[in-house]
């Protein structure tokens, strides 16, 4: 496990921590999965699929994929990740673990090969576009309607 300070530890969510994991989202995102959909993450990209551990207990996660599309810093096709969700324990924000949670997965994206990293945020979701911002992601579009009531998403995007 890489350590995002004294406090914290991050590695690779394994199958029998999905729950707590699964838990943390119901509590702190109105985006929400199927089991199946978990697992699949999982399967197909472990090393990017991240928990933080407080005391041995998992205070956030990350879930990402690698996807195949046309790059937005280029024309060719290009492999991506894509931050499919990230969230923190509300009484463990501001200690560096979101921030520590997307470095280490961009780490295990290059490594798969990936040249870029993009995410969809809530266009009223302050701290994580300045999370994001501070990380040197860009806004490279707006979808409209993106979220299930009606809310705009932004697309976010770096080079990686
Ligand atoms: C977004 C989220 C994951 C950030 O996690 P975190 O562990 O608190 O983030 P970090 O401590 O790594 O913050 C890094 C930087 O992001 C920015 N940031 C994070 N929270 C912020 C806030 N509430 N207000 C302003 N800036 C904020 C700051 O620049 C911060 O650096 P600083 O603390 O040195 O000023 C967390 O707020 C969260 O779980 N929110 C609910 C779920 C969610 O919205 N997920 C994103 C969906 S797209």
């Amino acid at each position: 496990m890489n350590q995002p300070s004294a406090d914290y530890l991050v590695g690779a969510v394994k199958k029998e921590e999905l729950q707590d994991m699964i838990n943390i989202n119901l509590k702190t995102l109105p985006e929400h999965y199927t089991d199946d959909f978990y697992l699949e993450l999982i399967q197909k990209f472990p090393e990017g699929c991240l928990v933080a551990k407080a005391n041995g207990v998992i205070v956030g996660y990350i879930l990402n994929r690698v996807e195949l599309n046309f790059g937005s810093f280029g024309l060719n096709l290009t492999k991506k990740g894509h931050v499919v969700s990230v969230a923190v324990l509300e009484d463990y924000r501001r200690k560096g673990i979101g921030r520590r949670l997307i470095e280490l997965s961009m780490g295990a994206m290059r490594k798969r090969g990936c040249k870029e990293v993009f995410l969809e945020v809530r266009i009223s979701n302050d701290e994580a576009i300045n999370l994001y911002k501070k990380l040197g992601f860009t806004i490279t579009k707006t979808i409209g309607g993106y979220y299930t009531n009606g809310e705009a998403a932004y697309v976010m995007e770096r080079p990686i």
